[in-house]
């Protein structure tokens, strides 16, 4: 017996040889009509069922959620919408499902809202805009990694435990093997991790670029793609504690060439998108459609979610050095009236993710990579520039997201590096071998990270990131 996805199915021709299909029932009308979606498409294939040759026990089982196998022969439809329609011989009911218990789950045929669809995060991909979602992540870290390949990159897994922390910032979640109600302590009370199972502190990786910088002085052009972490209390609907990051980082490149990788890089991904999950596009920006109503006229998007990706493709990004911002910010509320808040009075402050939007959204109206940051507000790997204030580090900045990526010119100068660890009070011991790469055949370097699940986000155009990933870990959050 052939076994056939509905993928395959829903767009070839009528055929006379009996075929089987697998899947779950959405909805069965009539005691006539199953639609029937296996998660290959977000489409259902019809199923038309001859009721009256049919046991009654068998029909009654073939409820919303339930599980079966269904044999027929694929016609011509006679229904709008779709060309086959399966014309049904046989079903077998591989696995119930109670429709009192359906109807108390999100699998009911109703709208849920995301907030409930977010609460059973087991069942929630069963539904359309979860499936639409998930199939476009999927096809997106493809596409990512297809990229890398046709460009010449090694794909390197850098580890999830280390000892260091790249990004300096102390927003790390700590691994530890020892009793946590019982640790064993050192002399002065703190918890002695001499005694763990690495004889060390070591955390979650915050990112994989430190170790990556030490492949690409090797390998010249490499890229993780992995889960990172980071504890940061952040309740935003762009934050997440495990994310997953894409990290090129290549040999020889300058922050020129750095900023040329990221806007190929992303187009690349983009279009691999459009051209390969149109059926989920659509139906997702239906959905959007549809939630856009309930805004008030000036609040509603001018373009549709297609036309957003589109736009991204057709436009390079605007390169503007964080003083320039600056300026554009300051000038941009001249009278200092109350409802702008995107004033900036302070050069060297951070840009809030407000004053990002408003860079992107209402000035420039297209994505943003900003770069020459203040070397106070940066971590401290990135390449001081002449003027001993600013270092070669780039965020791209994209409507609706904010920052998308985050990236730099490596420092390759022994001296200035230790020096600027010093005053970061980051040990130059516990890096050395970071450091050995400016001993050893040093040379200027740059790659970037891009945060994928913001990716997904501007992809599918869903609002929060918490909707974007299976099991979102915020703060309070690990069920499952
Ligand atoms: O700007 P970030 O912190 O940069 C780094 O980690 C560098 N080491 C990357 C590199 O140069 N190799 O993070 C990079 C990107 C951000 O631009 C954002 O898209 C995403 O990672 N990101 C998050 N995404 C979801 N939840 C969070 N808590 C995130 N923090 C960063
Ligand atoms: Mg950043």
């Amino acid at each position: 017996m052939q076994h056939k996805t509905l993928i395959e199915l829903i767009n070839s021709e009528p055929s006379h040889h009996e075929i089987t299909v697998r899947g779950w029932v959405r909805s069965f009308r009539s005691n006539r009509f199953i639609a029937l979606n296996d998660g290959s498409t977000i489409k259902t294939l019809q199923c038309v069922v001859d009721f009256e040759n049919f046991e009654e026990e068998i029909l009654k089982k073939i409820t919303i959620g339930a599980a079966v196998q269904i044999t027929g022969i694929l016609v011509e439809s006679q229904g709008q919408g779709q060309t086959v329609e399966l014309q049904v011989s046989k079903v077998k009911v591989l696995g119930e499902a109670d429709p009192e218990e359906v109807k108390l789950t999100i699998l009911s045929p109703k709208r849920h809202t995301l907030e409930k669809l977010r609460e059973q995060a087991h069942l929630r991909v069963r539904t359309n805009t979860f499936g639409a979602v998930m199939r476009t992540r999927s096809k997106l870290a493809f596409a990512i990694h297809e990229y890398f390949h046709k460009n010449g990159f090694f794909y390197m897994h850098a580890p999830i435990i280390t000892g260091s922390d790249a990004e300096g910032a102390g927003e790390m979640f700590h691994v530890t093997a020892l009793d946590a109600k019982n640790p064993p302590l050192t002399k002065d009370g703190k918890i002695d991790y001499k005694e763990d199972f690495f004889e060390k502190e070591t955390n979650l990786t915050v990112s994989g670029q430190l170790e990556a910088e030490t492949y690409a002085m090797a390998l010249g052009k490499v890229y993780t793609f992995g889960p990172t972490f980071r504890a940061e209390n952040s309740n935003t609907s762009r934050h997440l504690a495990e994310f997953w990051m894409i990290e090129p980082e290549v040999a020889f490149n300058d922050l020129d060439a750095n900023m040329d990788l990221a806007e190929d890089f992303i187009k690349y991904v983009i279009k691999y998108a459009l051209d390969n999950c149109a059926d989920d596009l659509e139906f997702l920006e239906n959905r959007l459609l549809e939630e856009e109503k309930s805004k008030p006229q000036d609040e509603r998007s001018a373009m549709k979610l297609r036309e957003k990706l589109q736009f991204v493709l057709e436009n390079n990004f605007k390169r503007v050095s964080y003083t320039e911002a600056i300026d554009i910010l300051k000038n941009s509320n001249p009278n200092k009236k109350k409802k702008f808040k995107y004033i900036i009075e302070e050069w060297g402050a951070d840009l809030q993710s407000e004053h990002e939007r408003f860079l992107v959204e209402k000035h420039f109206k297209c994505p943003v990579i900003l770069f020459d940051y203040p070397a106070k507000i940066k971590a401290f790997y990135m390449r001081l520039n002449d003027d001993g204030k600013t270092v070669r580090a780039m965020d791209v900045l994209f409507p609706g997201i904010g920052e998308i990526v985050g990236g730099s010119q490596r420092e390759e100068r022994y001296d200035v590096l230790k020096e600027k660890m010093e005053a970061m009070d980051i040990s130059a011991e516990e890096l050395y071998w970071y450091l050995d790469l400016r001993k050893f055949g040093t040379a200027t370097h740059s790659g970037f990270g891009l945060g994928f699940e913001r990716l997904v986000q501007f992809a599918t155009g869903m609002g929060n990131i918490r909707d974007v990933i299976p099991y979102p870990r915020t703060p309070g959050n690990a069920e499952f």
